[in-house]
């Protein structure tokens, strides 16, 4: 694998506690944007339910999972591939589809540009810019995907997109995929935060392009990072190339139970929704309202910031990990300064600890 790609997440609350000698529970963990009112109650008797069954292996072809879903999206099942977090899917995609040359909309998640080289691949960014507030420049990424020269055979688009919180609408990521596909690359839409912005979803539209593949996950909204579950949609032939490659038993029986429930929540989706849209663009007030902070635009549960020019990310991030939160520090993120932070949106006390920490960070 080459060298050289940054590795570096927010969640590690574990490593916080041990190093700032805490109980899990007095760490406010900003760092990963997970829905701030939990998993559904019914995801969480799923797992009681399913402790009964954990001395059989679980079922490797995740049926009613897979069904769910079908039912969820209107498709065939078989349209769905289920990953041990959609992490893993991200790495099996480019050595199932021997990715060599791939295009990434940037500043964004790292480990697409992990996966492809791991796979021996290379990968070329289109980078939105601090002016733009990071909106993705769709035009530039179109003429890059038709440069003959480039001969990009895939396209990874995150959308919404972490770390920034830039979204663009179905209709745009539709014309791109479009664009792609003709030129025989595959495109790789990672709705990850999806659930929080469902006009803005490409998935239904697997059925009318071959080449189009959407990853999802039950780590955000649905609020199970631990169980590490997540899918991919896509046509069947590829869906069928990836699972030969994925281990067996990847995706345990709790997990699948968790994520089945959760799905058939229709209620804590919708007040998960609601609360997001009451309480994002309140923190991004108060937020906007500290002295030097810019806030950015975000269609998810999470705020980016950049931070007054005296106050560098890693010195915020280590100061306000003394007093127990936690928050990302993306100055390693390609295309992002070194005063540029995300915070997640959490619950409204939570959300002015934060506000009330980093004003007395910046008053000193
Ligand atoms: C944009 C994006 N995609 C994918 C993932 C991977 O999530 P998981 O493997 O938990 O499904 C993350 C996690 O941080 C992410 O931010």
């Amino acid at each position: 694998m080459k060298a050289g790609v940054l590795r570096s997440h927010g969640g590690n609350v574990y490593e916080a506690a041990r190093q700032g000698r805490r109980r899990l529970d007095q760490i406010v963990d900003f760092s990963a944007s997970i829905n701030p009112l939990g998993p559904s109650p019914r995801a969480i008797q799923a797992v009681r339910a399913e402790l009964s069954r954990i001395v059989h292996y679980p079922d490797p072809d995740c049926t009613e999972l897979r069904k769910a879903l079908a039912d969820h999206w209107r498709l065939p099942p078989n349209r769905f591939m289920i990953g041990n977090g959609s992490s893993e899917l991200i790495y099996l995609l480019p050595l199932a589809l021997s990715i060599r040359r791939a295009l990434v909309v940037g500043p964004t998640f790292s480990e697409y540009e992990r996966a492809v080289a791991v796979a021996e691949g290379r990968m070329i960014r289109v980078q939105a810019g601090r002016r733009e507030q990071y909106q993705p420049p769709i035009g530039k990424v179109a003429r890059a995907v038709q440069r003959d020269r480039l001969n990009v055979d895939a396209l990874f688009f995150c959308n919404p997109n972490s770390p920034t919180g830039s979204v663009v609408q179905a209709d745009e990521v539709l014309e791109l995929a479009v664009l792609a596909s003709r030129q025989g690359a595959w495109v790789i839409v990672d709705e990850t935060f999806g659930e929080y912005c469902n006009q803005a979803t490409i998935l239904p539209q697997i059925a009318r392009l071959p080449r189009l593949l959407v990853l999802r996950s039950f780590t955000k909204f649905y609020a199970l990072p631990a169980l590490r579950i997540g899918y991919l949609a896509g046509p069947e032939t590829l869906l069928r190339n990836l699972r030969d490659r994925q281990p067996p038993w990847s995706v345990n029986q709790v997990a699948q139970g968790a994520a089945l429930a959760a799905l058939q929540d229709a209620t804590h989706a919708r007040q998960s929704l609601a609360f997001m849209e009451r309480e994002r663009p309140r923190l991004a007030r108060s937020l906007a309202r500290l002295p030097g902070v810019a806030v950015f635009p975000s269609a998810a549960n999470f705020l980016l910031l950049e931070l007054p020019s005296g106050l560098s990310a890693a010195v915020c991030a280590k100061a306000l990990r003394r007093q127990g939160l936690l928050i990302r520090d993306c100055s390693s993120v390609p295309g992002l300064n070194r005063r540029t932070v995300r915070v997640a949106v959490k619950l409204p006390g939570q959300n002015r600890r934060l506000v009330a920490a980093l004003a007395g960070l910046l008053r000193r």
